[in-house]
């Protein structure tokens, strides 16, 4: 992502930063201890056995000695391969069951997550507020997601915060992330669900309580209605965008693309795949498969003045 001025944080597993993504780290951590010391185990006994039992001259016809049926033997790599697997099932059935049944606090954020082929929409059922891509939560207080898919099986994967959850057609599932600080969060949809699987980015942005309220705050109510770029307003209410796209007070009212109404508080478009600039919101227009061939926004017949006026309206919803 090359307009990215600062540095992006690493969506690192072993950098976890909220409750369930904590007791995952330490799951992992078992988990990988545990097969390091197999794999200590298992090379150390093939490497000796090479090297002890290895071909010497004038070993050239004898065959070596046939072993049949040691109890022992048999008995030991049957039982402790059960024991080992039966020991990490127990743990991690009971990480899963901590992570999933997880009563949401009475001061828990709620907030619906859509998956679409390729991009997130968020829905703010007690704030009113709807946005994509770029999911915004308070830090330091559980936020619980409700997942559903619009279309195709996705997955929602912020490694810092917790585990992939699948995002899966005619289900609700449901899961938890409770950032510990304040910051910028990368994630990723996990399930290959076509095209643009790749480009599907999520962000979690954590604000402190006080922020947070400002971001709902600025998130609620309708588009701004800037007299200055009128004709943009006018181009796109008459062309297709409305067929998909909503912004607040206007006649645009889809709901197949991203709600626009505060599209420029958003730092990307195309689900994490450009910036959100002027050029880029225009190169987009222009032609989506530029930026993601196969992208299910058509790429709109404009003139370039027509084109003017729709971005620099555009660039005025904050
Ligand atoms: Cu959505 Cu992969």
């Amino acid at each position: 992502m090359l307009w990215a001025a600062a540095p992006l944080p690493i969506p690192s597993l072993f950098d976890p930063l909220s409750r369930p993504a904590d007791e995952i780290y330490v799951l992992s951590l078992l988990v990988l201890g545990v097969c390091a010391a197999i794999f200590v185990v298992v090379g150390g006994l093939l490497a000796y056995a090479v090297v002890r039992f290895r071909q010497r001259p004038g070993d050239a016809d004898r065959e070596p000695p046939q072993v049949y049926g040691s109890n022992q033997i048999e008995l030991a790599w049957t039982v402790l391969p059960l024991l080992i697997v039966f020991v990490l099932f127990l743990v991690t059935t009971r990480t899963l069951i901590a992570i999933e049944n997880a009563e949401p606090p009475a001061d828990a954020l709620e907030v619906r997550v859509i998956g679409h082929q390729w991009w997130w929409e968020f829905r703010y059922p007690e704030q009113g507020v709807v946005t994509a891509n770029e999911l915004h939560v308070p830090a330091g207080r559980a936020t619980f997601l409700t997942l559903e898919s619009a279309d195709v099986v996705h997955s929602f994967w912020v490694p810092q915060l917790n585990g992939k959850t699948d995002v899966i057609p005619n289900r609700v599932n449901r899961m938890w992330i409770e950032p510990r600080e304040p910051g910028l969060y990368l994630g990723q949809c996990a399930e290959f669900c076509g095209t643009q699987h790749a480009k599907m980015f999520l962000r979690v942005i954590a604000h402190p309580e006080a922020e947070f309220a400002a971001w709902v705050a600025a998130q609620t109510g309708e588009a701004v209605n800037d007299p200055a770029v009128r004709a943009g307003r006018d181009i796109f209410q008459s062309v297709a965008c409305v067929n998909c796209h909503r912004i607040g007070g206007t006649v645009g009212a889809g709901v197949f693309g991203p709600d626009l109404t505060h599209l420029m508080s958003r730092d990307t478009i195309a689900a994490g795949a450009a910036a959100n600039t002027p050029e880029m919101l225009r190169a987009w227009i222009v032609n989506p498969d530029a930026i993601k061939p196969g992208a299910l926004m058509p790429a709109m017949q404009l003139e370039p003045t027509d084109l003017d006026h729709l971005v620099a309206y555009l660039t005025t919803l904050k």
